[in-house]
């Protein structure tokens, strides 16, 4: 009854990362040409929840994040790429969703509990908000599959319990109940420096951490300096049990190169690696480098991008503006 529909978003809190790109961008594009509608988003109203975000940073990140998005090859002739602010329905969803979802849900969330830390008095109203909102991104466009990192499993299945709340208490099936795609080999990108944390493009205090922007030679230092342990790689996948930082940069390797872990495995396995690093700085030079060429490119003309934006939130009204007309006429408004 719905559409096959695609929406996932990303925030313009900082530059993108290898995480971004390999848990995410990645498969925005290769989505796009799959049976599927596609609706990318620069989420700006998500950025401001954590901390304050000057204007002109928020600005140019939003750019940037967009700049990015299409020099990965999300294209806006087979996409739909807006800025969430710019689509005002995402936040009257919104509305409705906080009066749907429950106090002690938003609560359970971990990300709000790493977010918010010890002092959950100073966090922001919108921090707690966030996944509500997070389900009026997807719902509003009535999207069936949300492309995603390992991350945010837990907000997905808070928007399916939103979904299904709304459609329960309205005794409507009005809201799909959206399924998470959460595949390949890099679900998970971990710092480089330590294999148990996440790389985050949220946590700038972590400089090994690769940004969509590093030219040739950044990506090839982080590469060399990144944290390892003194044994060859394994040939089986178990091998890898107990070594995070040796998994994360044979996990980064078979993304890159599109191979499963286990083909990966079975080419470099006795590897030490100083030999495997370099291999691996190579790959993502290749893969990487001219990703940050067309960005920077593409940054040199802010109004083009602008351009691309405005016309993807007037596309994007067109699907948006009668699903909260009928979400109104459904609460009764
Ligand atoms: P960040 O944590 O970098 O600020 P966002 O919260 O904006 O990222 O998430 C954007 C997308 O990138 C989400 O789909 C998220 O799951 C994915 N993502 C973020 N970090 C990683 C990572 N380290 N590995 C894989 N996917 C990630
Ligand atoms: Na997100």
């Amino acid at each position: 009854k719905f559409t096959p529909r695609v929406f996932s978003g990303i925030q313009p809190s900082g530059g993108l990362t290898l995480g971004n790109y390999l848990g995410a961008i990645k498969r925005f594009v290769s989505m796009q040409d799959e049976d599927y509608e596609t609706v990318y988003c620069m989420v700006d109203m998500h950025a401001i929840t954590a901390k304050f975000l000057d204007p002109k940073t928020l600005a140019h990140n939003t750019r940037e994040l967009a700049a990015g998005f299409i020099a990965s090859g999300v294209s806006p002739e087979k996409s739909i790429l807006i800025n969430q602010s710019q689509v005002p329905e995402h936040a009257q969803l919104a509305w409705i969703f906080n009066c749907v979802a429950r106090m002690g849900w938003m609560g359970r969330m971990t990300q709000w509990k790493d977010k918010a830390g010890k002092n959950a008095e100073a966090a922001s109203l919108g921090l707690f908000a966030y996944p509500a909102l997070m389900a009026a991104d997807i719902l509003i466009y009535h999207a069936t599959h949300v492309p995603v990192g390992d991350d945010q499993k837990q907000h997905l299945e808070l928007t399916r319990d939103i979904a299904a709340k709304f459609n329960h208490d309205y005794g409507v099936d009005f809201f799909p109940i959206t399924e998470p795609v959460i595949e390949g080999a890099a679900t998970r990108v971990m710092s480089l420096r330590d294999g148990s944390k996440k790389m985050s493009k949220s946590d700038p205090s972590d400089a090994s951490r690769i940004n969509m922007t590093d030219d040739a030679d950044a990506i090839a230092k982080k590469i060399r300096k990144a944290k390892t342990d003194p044994d060859a790689l394994p040939s089986e996948v178990e091998g890898l049990e107990g070594r995070p930082d040796a998994r994360n940069l044979v996990n980064i390797y078979a993304a890159l190169n599109e191979q499963s872990i286990e083909e990966v495995l079975r080419d470099v396995g006795g590897q030490q690696f100083g030999t495997f690093k370099p291999a691996l700085a190579e790959l993502a030079v290749a893969k990487l480098a001219p990703i940050s060429t067309e960005m920077a490119r593409l940054m040199a003309e802010p109004d083009e991008i602008d351009r691309i934006l405005k016309r993807g939130s007037e596309q994007a009204r067109e699907i948006t503006a009668p699903i909260l007309k009928k979400t109104y006429e459904i609460v009764g408004m």
